[in-house]
């Protein structure tokens, strides 16, 4: 069974000088949880997807900047600046759609800044508290979005946006809990190629919590649109631009296409730290590419080989396709640049 707390499962724990982290390439097989000191190896967990999801990325690299300035600050307590921005700049390079990343290491920065004497005990607070707000919003998310759904019968998601690729509970599977919770609600849960977050996580984190899912072939979800059994598209996402334009797991843009040809409705769960309200619309977000040879079969994965692979793992979906926007702040329905603002400064 799963080791839980606070009813989800928890990717991320904080420990006092160490982070625990669940090893997310091992889904649904294995349960390995890796103890983390040092900022570089959270990096390196970042890179390697054993820490994805965009608001868990966050909270895994602000313990990452506690643990830098742990290890440095006691190692060299006249000149560890430099070395922990060397840590932030590595963190800040592990992979670049998830706003949520560079976001908490903004925070993460301006709280160093504000307390040259105790920079130690500051950081680890602050890291502490993005994650217990991170999960706070989830859950206030997650009757929002449900509020929605009162009519719903069938809804479907997309790559993991639950609590691994959270703080707990997580965005659209913390709205689907919700929903469950109150209603009789048919889940569908698409496999999210190349890299399975549907099949390994999703459907696991389902289960784990006694919810029924089903799981679908990407390609049979205009199929599945057609036979009327679902009334709802439910995503998390990496980046939201101040239109409403929304990057997300790729494949998420196909899904919203074909949902507006047959009438489903599209919800994004998102916490307003998902925002970038720096960018006007999705042409500024940066599209993460990963190595070809997380396609390409193995035969294929040579020097010189005539086979490629396009390996483009976010997409963007135009705000004009999504009905509904949801954060913590509040549910921006038909959203815009101008309807985006009534969530902007709600405090
Ligand atoms: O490549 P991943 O697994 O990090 O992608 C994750 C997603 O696309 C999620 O939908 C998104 O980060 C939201 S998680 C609450």
């Amino acid at each position: 069974m799963t080791e839980q707390n606070n009813e989800t499962v928890q990717a991320l724990q904080w420990k006092g000088t160490y982070l625990r982290v669940l090893d997310q390439r091992q889904l649904p097989d294995k349960l390995i949880y890796d103890n983390y000191q040092d900022a570089k190896r959270v990096a390196e967990a970042i890179v390697t997807m054993r820490v994805r999801g965009a608001p868990a990325i966050g909270i895994a690299a602000a313990y990452g900047v506690a643990l830098s300035v742990s290890q440095h600050y006691l190692e060299a307590p006249n000149h560890w600046q430099q070395s922990v921005a060397e840590d932030i700049a590595l963190l800040a390079k592990s992979r670049p759609t998830a706003v949520n990343l560079f976001w908490a290491l903004a925070q993460m920065q301006a709280v160093l800044e504000q307390n040259p004497e105790n920079p130690v005990m500051a950081c680890v607070a602050y890291a502490e508290k993005i994650h217990a707000d991170d999960m706070m919003a989830n859950r206030q998310m997650g009757e929002l979005g449900a509020d929605l759904l009162v009519d719903a019968k069938g809804v479907m998601t997309h790559c993991n946006a639950g609590a691994l690729a959270t703080g707990g509970y997580g965005t659209a599977l913390g709205v689907i809990r919700s929903a469950v919770s109150r209603q009789a609600l048919n889940v569908y849960a698409g496999e999210t190629r190349p890299w399975l977050q549907g099949t390994r996580l999703t459907v696991w984190e389902l289960a784990q919590d006694d919810i029924p899912v089903t799981l679908l072939a990407d390609s049979a979800a205009a199929w599945l649109m057609k036979s009327g059994a679902i009334d709802w598209v439910i995503v998390g996402a990496d980046r939201i631009a101040a239109n409403g334009d929304t990057a997300n797991k790729v494949g998420t843009y196909s899904l919203a296409i074909v949902a507006k040809q047959h009438g489903v409705k599209l919800m994004v769960v998102a916490p307003t730290t998902t925002i970038d309200w720096t960018i006007e619309s999705g042409e500024h977000i940066e599209i993460e590419h990963r190595n070809p040879s997380e396609l390409l079969p193995t035969c294929y994965n040579t020097e010189g080989s005539l086979v490629n692979a396009w390996n483009p793992v976010f997409d963007v979906t135009p705000a004009e396709l999504i009905f509904a926007i949801v954060t913590e702040r509040g549910v921006v329905l038909n959203p815009t640049q101008h309807g985006m603002l009534e969530i902007k400064d709600v405090i």
